[in-house]
C-alpha cells in the first residue's frame, strides 16, 4: 500500500519532523552542488485544475534534481476535463508513473484518488487543505528563528485551506495559534474540533485582528478570495475590511517576527506593500522552501 500525502493529520510529529530534516540536507546539497538523485528515473504526474506558478515549477524543479521527471497535466488539455472519472484516471496514471501530485477542488477528489491510486498521491492544495505549503512554511521559521517551539503564531484574514493547515500544524508540532478571521469566514468546523481534541487551549479563533497578532513570533495571511472563490471578490473585500496585514498590526507583534505569506499577494487587500517588502517578510525564502521541502516529501515517499 502506497503512503499519501494528502493531509497534515496522517502524519505524526516525529514523521513530519524528519521531512524537515531531510529538506535541509537537500537544500544544502543543492546549495553546495551535491548530487541528490534519490529518485533517479521516476516520474511524477502532476495533475492542476487550478492556476500554479509555485507548486508547478516547485515540483517539476523538484523531481528534475531528484533525477526524476515531473509531468504538467492540467485539466484542460487532459481528459479529467472531459470528465472521466478520478478512479480510472488514478488506476491508469499509476501504471506509468511513480508519484501523482494533485491541486483540485474538493479534497474529496484527492481521497477518492489515493484510493484507487497504487503509487504515493501528494495534496498540491485543495479548498481544504494545502500541506506542502505549511511545510514550507515551517522549514522557515526553523530557518529564521532556530525551532518552531514555544513561538506564538498568528494568522489574520480567511479561514480557508491554508488557515485549516495550519490548525493541523499546531496540534500535531505542538504550538500555539491565534486565527483572526471575520464572521462567516471562519475556519473548517471539523479541522477545529479535530485540533482542539488533540492539543486542547493551543488554537484560539477571535475576530480581532489585534489580539491576534499581539505579541506573535509569526505572523501570517492569504488571499482574501482563494481559487474558485472570485465571483465573491467584492462580498469578501467588505467582509474583511480591517483585516490587512499591515504596519500598525505588525508593530503589536514581538519587533523579531516574521511575516510569511504563502503568494500569490494582493498588496492593498490582505497585506500592505510596506508589510510584504519590509524586513520582517521572509516570503521569498518562504516560496524557495517549497522546492526543498517537497524534495523531502517525495523522496520519503517514492523512493
Ligand atoms: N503558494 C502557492 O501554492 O503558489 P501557487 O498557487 O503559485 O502554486
Ligand atoms: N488560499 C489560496 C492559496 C493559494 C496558494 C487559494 O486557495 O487560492
Amino acid at each position: 500500500m502506497a503512503r499519501h500525502f494528502l493531509a497534515l493529520h496522517d502524519y505524526n510529529k516525529a514523521e513530519l519532523d524528519g521531512m524537515l530534516t531531510l529538506a535541509r540536507e537537500l537544500k544544502e546539497k543543492q546549495q553546495q552542488g551535491v548530487p541528490h538523485r534519490l529518485l533517479d528515473g521516476k516520474a511524477l504526474a502532476m495533475i492542476f485544475e487550478k492556476s500554479s506558478t509555485r507548486t508547478r515549477i516547485s515540483f517539476e524543479v523538484g523531481m528534475f534534481q531528484l533525477g526524476g521527471h515531473g509531468l504538467f497535466i492540467s485539466n484542460r488539455d487532459s481528459q479529467i476535463g472531459r470528465g472521466e472519472p478520478i478512479r480510472d484516471t488514478a488506476r491508469v496514471m499509476s501504471r506509468y508513473c511513480d508519484g501523482v501530485m494533485i491541486r483540485t477542488f474538493g479534497q474529496e477528489i484527492v481521497d477518492e484518488f489515493a484510493r484507487y491510486a497504487s503509487v504515493p498521491v501528494i495534496n498540491g492544495l485543495t479548498d481544504l487543505f494545502h500541506p506542502c505549503q505549511i511545510m514550507a512554511d515551517l522549514l522557515t521559521v526553523v530557518e529564521h528563528k532556530g525551532a518552531y517551539e514555544g513561538l506564538k503564531f498568528a494568522w489574520v484574514g480567511d479561514g480557508n485551506n491554508m488557515a485549516n493547515t495550519w490548525i493541523e500544524a499546531a496540534a500535531i508540532f505542538g504550538f500555539d495559534l491565534a486565527l483572526a478571521c471575520p464572521a462567516g469566514y471562519r475556519p473548517d468546523q471539523a479541522v477545529l474540533a479535530w485540533a482542539d481534541a488533540k492539543a486542547p487551549g493551543r488554537i484560539i479563533v477571535t475576530d480581532d485582528p489585534k489580539a491576534a497578532v499581539r505579541d506573535a513570533d509569526v505572523l501570517n495571511t492569504d488571499v482574501w478570495a482563494s481559487m474558485g472563490q472570485e465571483s465573491e471578490q467584492k462580498e469578501r473585500e467588505r467582509a474583511f475590511a480591517g483585516y490587512c496585514l499591515d504596519d500598525a498590526l505588525l508593530a503589536l507583534a514581538k519587533p523579531d517576527a516574521v511575516v510569511l505569506h504563502c503568494l500569490p499577494a494582493h498588496r492593498g487587500e490582505e497585506i500592505s506593500d510596506s508589510v510584504i517588502e519590509g524586513k520582517n517578510s521572509v516570503v521569498w525564502d518562504e516560496a524557495e522552501n517549497r522546492l526543498h521541502v517537497q524534495k523531502a516529501i517525495m523522496a520519503t515517499l517514492m523512493k
